[in-house]
């Protein structure tokens, strides 16, 4: 259902890769929400992956670049304001990847300059993406910028590897661009901390299935889906945020607030099957 939160405003996606992607959900919405947008990903996704498809569902425009690359950023927001008209009003940073998990090293026996790539591709293009747009006076005063980051990057999560490396990265650089972006021209940069999600990237963190699991057990509201994340974006885009920048918004159902909850102890220890949340005692 439409509320008309984005009506008239400008906005650049990057990340969707196919329909499970966050991106995928989020520029759905914003469409939805009457938004115009321009899509971007790397040359070779937009080849392999669904991105086209979406483009011509949502009459927007694919626009292929490697977020890493300063040209690449700056060829996507200046022809973003010719296609859409105008500055910008928003932008998705949906993108992470490590070389390092992809291969398979451990994190005691990283690769370094594949860690350098995953802090690249996963943290400092956020950076890129706000220092070109700032240099192109790109982003429309009050205008909001977010990414999708990980609770991986405040606690140790087996298996997230290097990754949590980035995205601990990705919430610094989003507080310290945050603070000049707000300062100068009101724009607002946010990170949102997405529940585990089942999508491409998703499904390459080592035991996926089971953090989905354990996840569940343990958030009061369970897992937060693309769709929410979607919802939430949207949001966080509108006018109905105007004054929330350099935070990192928890969209994970309660997740990050809980130490043990009840069905994760029961599937811990088999016990205690006879006991509510509270602790009571289940009356028959
Ligand atoms: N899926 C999860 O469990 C989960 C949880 C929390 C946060 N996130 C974050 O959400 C974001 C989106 O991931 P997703 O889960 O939708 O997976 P996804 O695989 O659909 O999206 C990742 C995207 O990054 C793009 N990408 C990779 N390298 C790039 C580069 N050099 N330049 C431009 N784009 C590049 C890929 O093409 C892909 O579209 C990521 O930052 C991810 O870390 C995901």
């Amino acid at each position: 259902m439409s509320h008309n939160l984005l009506k008239g405003k400008r906005g650049i996606i990057f990340g969707a890769l196919n329909d499970m992607s966050i991106a995928w959900k989020v520029a759905e919405r914003a469409v939805e929400e009457g938004a115009t947008i321009t899509l971007s990903n790397t040359p070779v996704a937009v080849r392999m992956g669904e991105t086209n498809e979406l483009g011509k569902k949502l009459n927007a425009e694919i626009l292929p670049a490697d977020a890493t690359n300063v040209e690449d950023l700056e060829m996507v927001f200046v022809k973003s304001m010719e296609i859409l008209g105008g500055k910008i009003d928003f932008v998705l940073h949906s993108i992470g990847m490590s070389p390092n998990v992809r291969k398979k090293r451990t994190y005691d026996d990283l690769d370094y300059d594949m860690l350098t790539k995953t802090l690249d591709v996963s943290a400092i293009s956020f950076h890129k993406m706000m220092q070109v747009a700032r240099k192109l006076d790109a982003i429309e005063t009050g205008g909001s910028l977010l990414a999708l980051t990980y609770v991986a990057a405040q606690r140790v999560f087996y298996g997230y590897n290097d990754m949590a490396d980035a995205k601990a990265l990705l919430e610094s650089i989003t507080r310290s661009f945050g603070y000049i972006y707000g300062r100068d021209k009101g724009v607002r940069v946010n990170t949102i901390s997405q529940s585990p999600t089942m999508t491409t990237a998703g499904s390459g963190v080592k035991g996926m299935t089971d953090l989905l699991d354990f996840s569940e057990q343990m958030a009061p509201l369970g897992n937060a889906n693309a769709d929410d994340a979607a919802d939430y974006c949207i949001v966080m885009f509108s006018d109905l945020t105007r004054k929330i920048t350099m935070q990192n918004l928890y969209n994970d159902g309660g997740f990050s607030s809980m130490g043990m909850s009840l069905s994760a102890m029961q599937q811990y220890t088999g016990r205690g099957k006879d006991r509510d949340e509270t602790g009571n005692a289940i009356k028959e």
